[in-house]
């Protein structure tokens, strides 16, 4: 079939094709230990689902105003501030289907055919699809796992050419959970600030910040707003995936572009999901705090147990809900059918190995444009986790 060039240029995402393989092998009745959710493993609050009840029982159901509704915009300003410190209006803020969209939304209102927008590497396997459908260039920019996977201004800076428009950072980071400290963020603001790049800040896992990160904004800032859009959810915050509800805070100029732009295409997010948001935003955090502190006991274990594991290395997130272990020392072990054809090290084959001969889902670091890693979310129970790690040692203890 004749399709769309640019749709012939996305592909669909490398962890959702894992998740499937892993519900495939759930449908059949196999006891899979699934380390692939990129969600939390806890409910959304009872408040923010009686909220929702209650916009049902009073008809909110109709079309809302494409960028939300207005006591929703308000709500994320003052909770973004609140929170985050940053000071927005309401015509600065968009709410958008999930923090996928915001993004989307974001690089589709500014980058024209032939621009470029840096990523760093390893990435969220959404960005450079987006980047590449609005017909942009992905230009990565390397993290190394020696350094934490932290971002660095002075790379940044390298990499802008004239035709770089945004410069996205994602901290914490979904694969590698890496933190950006503020004062590196500030220099990487600096950079795009001066060379007129647009910084993208995705701040989806602000909230989930271990040990001495913490949550922070570069909206918080003084000066940033100008140069800056944040591109926020409430899919992990309150563990409210399948509402998808995101936001986009930026300059008036560029929300109306954004909102044109979803007047086209989604309209308004659910007006159910909006009143339920209203409701997360604008009540007590304490839910937040109960998931971070059972993802902080979780993933204490998984490091203390994955380091040892001999050829096992992994450099300690600081923040999301993910571990990013280098395998690649226990793949050169045994050789043949672990390293491509190039010499890199073959972890999609690994991670299929992993699935078909101990019942375990991960998500192989080509996803994120890294191989020789695998992703593990520890979204999941520390009852199965420790199942898991007991499959995962088994594994790579063996030397199999
Ligand atoms: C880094 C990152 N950004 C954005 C998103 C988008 O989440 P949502 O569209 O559910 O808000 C995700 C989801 O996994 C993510 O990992």
């Amino acid at each position: 079939m004749q399709l769309a060039e640019r749709v012939e240029r996305i592909s669909v995402s490398a962890t959702l094709a894992v998740l499937m393989e892993a519900e495939r092998y759930k449908a059949r009745g196999v006891d899979v230990v699934d380390f692939g959710p990129g969600e939390p493993d806890f409910q959304t609050p009872e408040r923010i689902k009686r909220a929702a009840i209650r916009a049902l029982d009073e008809n909110r159901t109709k079309y809302t105003a494409t960028a939300g509704i207005s006591p929703l915009r308000q709500a994320v300003c003052d909770w973004h501030a609140r929170e985050l410190g940053s000071s927005y209006q309401a015509s600065e803020c968009i709410v958008t289907v999930g923090g996928k969209h915001a993004i989307f939304n974001a690089v589709n209102a500014l980058v024209n055919t032939g621009d470029e927008v840096l990523i760093p590497s390893p990435y969220w396997v959404s960005y450079p699809d987006i980047v590449k459908y609005a017909g942009g260039r992905p230009v990565f920019i390397p993290t190394d796992a020696a350094d934490g996977f932290c971002l660095r201004a002075e790379r940044v800076e390298r990499a802008i050419h004239q035709r770089t428009r945004i410069a996205i950072v994602n901290s914490p980071n979904n694969p590698t959970g890496a933190v950006v400290p503020p004062d590196e963020f500030a220099k990487i603001f600096d950079v795009c600030k001066r060379r007129g790049v647009w910084l993208l800040s995705d701040e989806c896992y602000s909230h989930f910040t271990y040990g001495s990160a913490k949550p922070y904004s570069i909206a918080s800032l003084p000066g940033s707003k100008e140069h800056v859009i944040i591109a926020g959810s409430l899919s992990k915050t309150f563990a409210m995936t399948g509402w998808r509800l995101g936001y986009a805070l930026a300059p008036a100029p560029l929300v109306e572009a954004m909102t044109k732009l979803q007047s086209q295409s989604t309209s308004n997010p659910n007006s159910i999901t909006q009143y339920a948001a209203l409701e997360a935003l604008t009540g007590p955090m304490d839910s937040v705090a109960t998931m971070l502190a059972e993802y902080a006991r979780r993933r204490t274990r998984i490091l203390e147990s994955l380091s040892a594991i001999p050829g096992i290395t992994c450099a300690e997130p600081q923040g999301a809900f993910y571990v990013f272990p280098n395998v690649a020392a226990c793949l050169k072990k045994n050789g043949a059918g672990r390293v491509t054809d190039s010499g890199e090290p073959d972890t999609s084959t690994v991670a299929r190995e992993l699935l078909e001969r101990q019942h375990v889902a991960v998500v192989p670091g080509e996803a994120f444009g890294a191989a020789g890693f695998l992703r593990i979310s520890y979204a999941t129970s520390m009852e199965r986790i420790e199942e898991g790690l007991r499959r995962l040692r088994q594994f790579f203890g063996s030397g199999s």
